[in-house]
């Protein structure tokens, strides 16, 4: 939903919930943030015993993101971007990173969790004299919702970076992850590009499956996939060099602290791809 101020004023107090652990708010933990309680900490130390690479993987996804945005702003000339299960603000953000390039840049985040919505509006703001950033509430299954709103915003006869980082693993594989990630990009113009990361257990089964359980348990979904579930979600689009990787492994500078990870201490599969 796209709020004015005063519709958000009167909107109703985010329940948190400190005693149940949320997703968004582990993921905080886990990349180093402020954002999360002690029942977050204590769950994401749980998925630490069961990978001790669960951080790596965290951070290294967060470093594809910033590749990724820099690559599609500098080099693939992109200016609009709709970003899907944004998570909890965490700096530099895609607004952050494609305005330091092109400060004309706008930006749609999306996400279905109340509590990042409660943190994106006071967080995911554009400096004055930089391109807008907005922030809808909504879900990927629900495409058409996302699509409607972000039409306000940004001008679909005009290419389009999608980022979808690391949210297709909360969706079930009985959901049909590809069909919904399809329906979005089918609506994007010639020229966008689609940048994707998710959850792989290509390389350590047991440990993320262990990790898949204990999401269920707690009423959460986790859903770890191999790469040629990973790949379908690429279907008709033409990745560019390196195609799909370990998101480390993906573009890799110099400075990086995650580049030599093996491909089981990253485990996130990820690639960005244009639409022709
Ligand atoms: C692991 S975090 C990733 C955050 C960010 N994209 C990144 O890579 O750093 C996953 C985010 O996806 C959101 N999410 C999960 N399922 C979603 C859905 N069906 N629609 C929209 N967002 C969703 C969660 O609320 C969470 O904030």
């Amino acid at each position: 939903m796209i709020e004015s101020s005063n519709e958000a004023a009167d909107r109703e107090p985010v329940e948190l919930h400190p005693e149940r652990p949320h997703p968004a708010r582990v993921y905080d933990y886990l990349l180093g943030g402020n954002t999360n309680f002690a029942s977050d900490r204590a769950f994401a130390e749980a998925a630490l015993k069961l990978n001790e690479g669960t951080r790596t993987t965290a951070r290294s996804n967060r470093e594809f993101l910033r590749r990724a945005v820099t690559f599609l702003t500098r080099d693939a000339g992109i200016r609009q971007f709709i970003d899907i299960g944004t998570g909890l603000p965490t700096s530099p953000n895609v607004h952050e990173i494609a305005h330091s390039i092109a400060p004309e840049s706008r930006v749609v985040y999306t996400d279905n969790d109340p509590i990042v919505a409660a943190h994106a509006r006071a967080l995911l703001t554009s400096e004055p004299g930089t391109g807008p950033t907005t922030y809808i509430e909504a879900d990927l299954r629900k495409p058409e919702t996302i699509l409607s709103q972000a039409h306000e915003i940004l001008d679909f006869t005009q290419p389009i970076g999608l980022l979808l980082i690391a949210v297709t693993h909360h969706l079930k594989n009985d959901e049909d992850p590809q069909a919904v990630v399809a329906a979005v990009v089918d609506a994007l113009p010639s020229g966008s590009y689609l940048a994707l990361s998710q959850i792989t257990d290509e390389f350590r089964p047991e440990q993320w499956h262990a990790i898949e359980a204990d999401f269920a348990r707690r009423g959460s979904v986790l859903t770890p996939r191999p790469r040629a579930s990973i790949e379908q979600f690429f279907t008709g689009l033409e990745k560019v060099d390196p195609g799909l990787q370990v998101v480390n492994r993906w573009r890799p500078e110099e400075s990086d602290a995650y580049k030599d990870l093996s491909e089981g201490e990253c485990s996130l599969l990820g690639a960005v791809a244009r639409k022709a």
